[in-house]
């Protein structure tokens, strides 16, 4: 057997279904490969198969309800920390749920919220009504949005006696998605480690632009495109400069620089340009500004009266700094479209003098404005388009890095 797990660490979460007892194999698939595994388990788990099975095949103690109480040590969170890959499986549909929900009233459920593990894998087994129930699906997207990815339940001879979906995938297509992952992985940091040290600024968020003072013009981003980049910029060692029109909560590493209107993003972004090294404009700019702001709130017109405002383009932001760039320097824009999605993002790589965009049709599903998810077609100069998603937006912004990685590398 390839020890295509050498050295790694895999923490099993074991839920209470019947098919908790195929945990003991999945133990023994993931020590053959080389890995070190440790179980966590629920007390419903223990009445499948004993936690003993677990710790001896595993050859390390178990985590348990019980065993953390008669612990000094704050286990889960030890535990949470060690794992590369944290593997949940079989999961219930009352864990996914509390999951989903960041609930932590067992020691299974609190060792998953304190988990940072990079790689996080959910393998669901239940009854097929219950893996068919709307509130299991809204559970496994939410998770799948968090960065869990899915092993799909097989169809298969049910605990029940008949024939339907929710049986726990194969261990081997269990192995195999965690074998992967962690591989992309490594391959992931190994291109994002070039970004260590950079100075990269971004921007997020639709600009609001005065109307008068408590009106604006906007629309309907979000900003949590931009800020995904920030935080996957901030993970792979980066110096990260976020201009942002709305305020998120986001990492403490972060340099936020809150700018509402076009004109005061643009100043922003140039200010933070002078030493940067890469520029993404993340941020939905708004084409268009009053001429001139009303300096008191507007009245409603006599009763049949419209208004009207006259409007003035705003600076291309994206534009200003492409045409600007100095040798070296990287700029990526976005294209949000709801037609024609390459032929537009093609058009905007040589207006605006970007070394790549990456091109959303905000009309599919799974993209587009105030979603957690994303999928986009990356285009790069004499390359062919690069698809990626649908995934979460954080996964979706190591792609992009990956891609502006991939740039500084070819020149
Ligand atoms: N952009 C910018 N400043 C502007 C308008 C757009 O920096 N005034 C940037 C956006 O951040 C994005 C890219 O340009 O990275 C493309 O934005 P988009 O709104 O898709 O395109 P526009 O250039 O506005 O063109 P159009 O509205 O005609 O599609």
């Amino acid at each position: 057997m390839k020890k295509t797990l050498s050295d790694k660490n895999i923490l099993l979460a074991v839920t209470g279904g019947i098919a908790a007892y195929k945990a003991a194999e999945l133990v023994r698939a993931f020590k053959k490969r080389g890995a070190n595994v440790k179980v966590v388990m629920t007390a419903a788990a223990e009445g499948f198969i004993p936690a003993k099975t677990l710790a001896i095949l595993s050859k390390e103690d178990v985590l348990t309800d019980e065993s953390q109480a008669a612990t000094a040590e704050v286990a889960h969170v030890q535990l949470a920390r060690w794992a590369d890959a944290l593997v949940v499986a079989p999961a219930t549909a009352n864990t996914l749920a509390k999951m989903a929900n960041g609930i932590a009233d067992n020691v299974l459920l609190e060792t998953i919220l304190a988990s940072a593990a990079p790689v996080k894998v959910m393998a669901p087994a239940m009854n097929d009504q219950m893996w068919a129930n709307p509130a299991t699906a809204r559970n496994v997207n939410t998770l799948i949005s968090d960065g869990f990815s899915l092993v799909e339940p097989d169809t298969g001879f049910l605990a029940e006696g008949y024939e339907a979906k929710g049986r726990l995938a194969e261990l081997n297509t269990i192995v195999s998605q965690v074998e992967e992952e962690l591989n992309e992985r490594s391959a992931e940091d190994e291109i994002l480690s070039h970004l260590k040290g950079q100075k990269v600024v971004i921007t997020a968020g639709g600009t609001r632009e005065p109307i008068d003072p408590v009106r604006f013009l906007t629309n309907r981003s979000s900003g949590k495109m931009g800020y995904a980049l920030a935080e996957a910029a901030r993970l792979a060692g980066a110096d990260v400069t976020l201009v942002a029109s709305v305020k998120r909560d986001c990492n403490a590493g972060i340099k936020v620089r809150i700018a509402e209107s076009a004109e005061a993003m643009l100043s922003a972004v140039q200010e933070a340009m002078v030493d940067a090294d890469v520029f993404i404009s993340a941020a939905a700019v708004s084409d268009y500004r009053l001429k001139e702001p009303f300096t008191d709130k507007v009245k409603k017109q006599g009763d049949d009266d419209g208004l009207t405002l006259d409007l003035v383009q705003n600076p291309d932001i994206l534009k200003t700094v492409g045409m600007a760039k100095k040798p070296g320097q990287i700029v990526v824009g976005f294209a949000a479209e709801t037609k024609d999605l390459l032929e537009n993002a093609t058009a905007k790589l040589q207006k605006k003098n970007a070394d790549m965009i990456v091109g959303n049709d905000v009309t599919k599903a799974g993209a587009g404005f105030d979603k957690d998810t994303n999928v986009v077609t990356m285009v790069r100069d004499g390359l062919a388009p690069i698809e990626a998603g649908p995934a979460s937006k954080l996964a979706i912004a190591k792609e992009i890095l990956k891609q502006v990685a991939d740039i500084q590398e070819q020149r």
